[in-house]
């Protein structure tokens, strides 16, 4: 998708990033959780996919010493299966690059195909479990690694 820009996203991003994530997430985060991430945490960076002017996707990384730890990533149900999920992690792999990381990791529900299959065309690999790690389901993590070169 050519019209789709990334930026970071800033305060008043926020109320469309909750209505993505209030359709992607059993569990949301909260606007406070939000706010907190890209106001009072220093490790964090967080962007934003907009088409039309509008937010229809977003994620965020944790820069923690030498490792990007991915926190989350969502594209709004209506704007799926058009290539913005990968123009995010590219994004957030291209932050992560810039700002020397080696690596970079996160967790995904086992049951979570989609991202499962995302982070593995960007050469995340399983490297581990969390038995029961989400509180709502008692799905397991898997846990992902990817080296940057
Ligand atoms: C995961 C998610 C961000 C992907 O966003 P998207 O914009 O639909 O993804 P894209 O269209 O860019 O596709 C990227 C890759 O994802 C994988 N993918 C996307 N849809 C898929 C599907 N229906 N089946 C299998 N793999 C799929 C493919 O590897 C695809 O690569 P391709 O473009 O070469 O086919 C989106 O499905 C989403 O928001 N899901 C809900 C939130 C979520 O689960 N986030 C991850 C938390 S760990």
């Amino acid at each position: 998708m050519d019209n789709i820009k990334v930026r970071y996203m800033k305060e008043n991003d926020i109320d469309s990033v909750l209505e993505i994530e209030k359709l992607s997430f059993s569990t949301p985060w909260s606007k406070k959780s939000f706010k907190m991430e890209i106001k009072g945490n220093k490790l964090s960076r967080y962007i934003v996919a907009i088409n039309n002017e509008e937010v229809v996707g977003y994620a965020g990384v944790w820069l923690i010493v030498d490792e990007g730890h991915v926190t989350n990533i969502a594209v709004h149900p209506k704007e799926r299966k058009k290539g913005i999920g990968n123009i995010l992690l590219e994004a957030l792999i291209d932050i992560c690059k810039e700002k020397d990381m080696d690596r970079m990791t996160l967790e995904v529900r086992e049951n979570n195909i989609i991202a499962h299959e995302l982070y593995k065309k960007y050469g995340f690999e399983d490297c581990g479990k969390r038995p029961g790690y989400y509180a709502d389901t008692k799905e397991d993590a898997i846990i992902m690694w990817k080296e940057i070169y």
